[in-house]
């Protein structure tokens, strides 16, 4: 079988590893080209990795090359949905980083285009993928602490960094959709009825006014009973944190471990063991593995394991979200109320 040529629309942080992965990790697929608007990025990145791939500052052309088989795109989340839209019109399969849309008219225009013209699309829920999230859900799927009762998920990132320039809901659109899906996947089956969200600025109370939120927490009811909180910061001082927790009639699942390895020091001090820093150290095998499983999917015509629809969902939690925290009201997941 031939490798999958893809094209990886954005070269920056997220980009660049995505792009690594592709070139370098993937056996089943080549980095065919690489689009960034900022003048000279997608080449620098592509010299970088010693690479002869095509180099285009306008995403849409990249999508258009009929040499890209399928397109990855780790653009900022405003970008996403109409170059998933064009991906989908020109027949190629698309990974596109979270969130797949910021609104949910255009998340889903995307679900009904893709079906319609049998494309896949598979979203960067990256928990999905990762070991202990995987076996959790398998666990729960498989009835093992019976119904589920009460469930929670936490994202703390390491570092609030370029703080002035986070555009406004990012904590809900950007962080908790994460944490949104993680529950939708540990409550297998169950469709979430009702939110009610609070959040502040905690690290830079100056930012309040300009739109930053960077502390929030969110309950969740689920239409088979279960009641969800989850949480979110953007500032752990002891690294990056992510964790679930699943509590059920007839037992109990965690999920997520912040240390670098299961070393644990013992000596004068106490008892101690050293933390991941970064989400790409946390999460590198859940970052390899949702691509490889992409290109598994688009060769072997498999369904994809996050979906345009699992997007979906997450949006509606997050678009809730921001009307419970702008009304201080719980929200009904009432499409007539979000947009
Ligand atoms: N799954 C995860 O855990 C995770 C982690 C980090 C980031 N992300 C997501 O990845 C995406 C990118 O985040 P990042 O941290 O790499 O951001 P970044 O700012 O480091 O990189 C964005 C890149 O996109 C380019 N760009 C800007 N406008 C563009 C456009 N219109 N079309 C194409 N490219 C454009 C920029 O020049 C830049 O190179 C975001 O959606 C973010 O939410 C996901």
């Amino acid at each position: 079988m031939k490798n999958l040529n893809v094209g990886l629309i954005g070269a920056g942080r997220m980009g660049a590893f995505h792009g690594e992965t592709i070139a370098q990790r993937l056996p089943h697929a080549n980095l065919y080209a690489v689009a960034d608007p900022v003048p000279g990025a997608a080449e620098r990145f592509i010299n970088q990795l010693g690479l002869n791939a095509k180099a285009y500052t306008d995403p849409l052309e990249l999508i258009q090359d009929p040499a890209v088989d399928a397109v990855v795109i780790a653009s900022p989340a405003r970008t996403h949905a109409s170059n998933v839209l064009a991906a989908i019109k020109q027949g190629k399969a698309v990974f596109c980083e979270k969130p797949m849309a910021v609104n949910l008219k255009e998340a889903n225009e995307i679900v009904q285009l893709s079906t319609e013209r049998n494309v896949l699309v598979q979203v960067g829920f990256n928990r999905r993928f990762e070991k202990g999230f995987r076996a959790a859900h398998t666990e729960i799927a498989s009835g093992s602490i019976g119904t589920p009762q009460l469930l929670k998920s936490t994202t703390r990132d390491p570092k609030l960094n370029r703080a002035e320039a986070i555009p406004e809901w990012t904590i809900f659109l950007e962080t908790l959709i994460h944490d949104f899906d993680a529950l939708m996947f540990l409550n297998p089956g169950a469709k979430p009825v009702e939110v009610y969200a609070v959040a502040d600025a905690l690290i830079r109370p100056d930012l309040k006014d300009n739109g930053l939120l960077d502390t929030a927490v969110v309950t969740i009811k689920f239409d088979n009973g279960a009641i969800a909180t989850t949480e979110a910061n953007f500032q752990a001082v002891y690294g990056y944190d992510v964790r679930a927790e699943v509590f059920g009639s007839e037992g109990m699942i965690t999920a997520g471990d912040i240390r670098t390895s299961s070393m644990t020091r013992y000596n004068h001090n106490g008892v101690s063991f050293d933390t991941c820093r970064y989400d790409q150290d946390l999460l590198f095998d859940a970052y390899v593995d949702e691509l490889k499983s992409f290109v598994d999917c688009v060769n072997h015509n498999k369904p994809a394991l996050a979906t345009a629809e699992d997007a979906c969902w997450a949006l509606k939690i997050a678009l809730a979200s921001i009307e419970s925290v702008k009304s201080n009201m719980p929200i009904k997941l009432d499409h007539h109320v979000l947009v």
